[in-house]
């Protein structure tokens, strides 16, 4: 039996061994096309991985082949109202690519994972501030799901309180804080020596389950969509912003004032966006 299909099966098993509650059945696939045959929500978790000391910008192209191919699979395959999450980095532009492949596909069911970042800078905040999870609203992530994400508490609060007041050292925030989210990414990988897994899967799980069946009515979360130009992100890009969702659609989250030193932070990570799209250019 090839490697894949072993490791696959060894997946299958382990899956079998949780008893999820809503696991009724899996189907093993080798390619897109049948893996994605009538499926209402696809979780792009595959993607040539980053190892330890590896820049995103040399596993573009390479997946960005993948993503066509799987873009082309999905539209052509899945029910016509699938609902898609890329985590497979790079993440925005990979969706960006898969949405480009897939003509009968609406490009807002097609978003990329940013709740990793968003649950990072929330389990960062309860840490300095001693604060539960659970007490974190309204924490954002804007643009890519790279190191040059803008990572926004200024409408953030702990316990109802302002995160930003609570935390009082903005200092903190911008050398310690800031840094050290956009940049976990990478220090899971000089950790572990591999990419971030259980976090990955906790965020992915959590994306897909607001999405589905909406976010708390005192609350958002982040999650990478399409960009229509709103608050002046470049239109037709797939960028991390603050959003509800009811009823399974997403909805960015408006008329949020957005300070200096952010709104610089948002326009080096959409540049950064626009980048990798002009890199992806042909297969889209
Ligand atoms: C993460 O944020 O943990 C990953 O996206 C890092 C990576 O490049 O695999």
């Amino acid at each position: 039996m090839p490697q894949a299909m072993k490791a696959l099966k060894g997946v299958m098993m382990e899956l079998q061994d949780c008893a999820f509650p809503t696991l009724h059945g899996m189907v093993p696939a080798d390619n897109s096309d049948a893996g994605f045959a009538d499926i209402d929500y696809l979780l792009a978790v595959g993607a040539k991985p980053r190892g330890p000391g590896m820049e995103r910008a040399d596993l573009m192209k390479d997946n960005a082949k993948i993503f066509q191919a799987q873009g082309r699979s999905l539209s052509n395959f899945a029910k016509p109202t699938v609902k898609a999450l890329v985590v497979g980095n790079p993440a925005n532009t990979n969706a960006l690519v898969l949405a480009a492949n897939a003509p009968k596909i609406d490009p807002r069911n097609i978003t990329a994972m940013t709740r990793l970042d968003h649950n990072r800078a929330v389990g960062q905040l309860a840490e300095r501030t001693k604060a539960t999870n659970a007490s974190i609203d309204k924490v954002t992530i804007w643009g890519n799901h790279s190191p040059t994400m803008a990572v926004d508490i200024t409408h953030a609060t702990i316990a109802g309180k302002s995160a930003v007041a609570t935390v009082n050292d903005a200092n903190w925030i911008e050398t310690v804080f800031t840094p050290t989210v956009q940049k976990r990414g990478a220090a899971i990988i000089e950790a572990r020596g591999a990419s971030s897994a259980a976090s990955a899967a906790n965020a992915a799980l959590e994306h897909i389950r607001d999405w589905a069946l909406g976010t708390t009515s005192q609350s958002w979360t982040s999650m990478a969509v399409l960009s229509n130009g709103e608050y002046g992100v470049e239109k037709g890009i797939y960028s991390s912003f603050p959003v509800t969702c009811k009823n399974g659609v997403w909805t960015i989250v408006n008329g949020l004032s957005v300070n200096d030193n952010i709104q610089k932070k948002i326009d080096v990570t959409v540049k950064e966006l626009k980048d990798e799209r002009d890199m992806v250019k042909a297969l889209c």
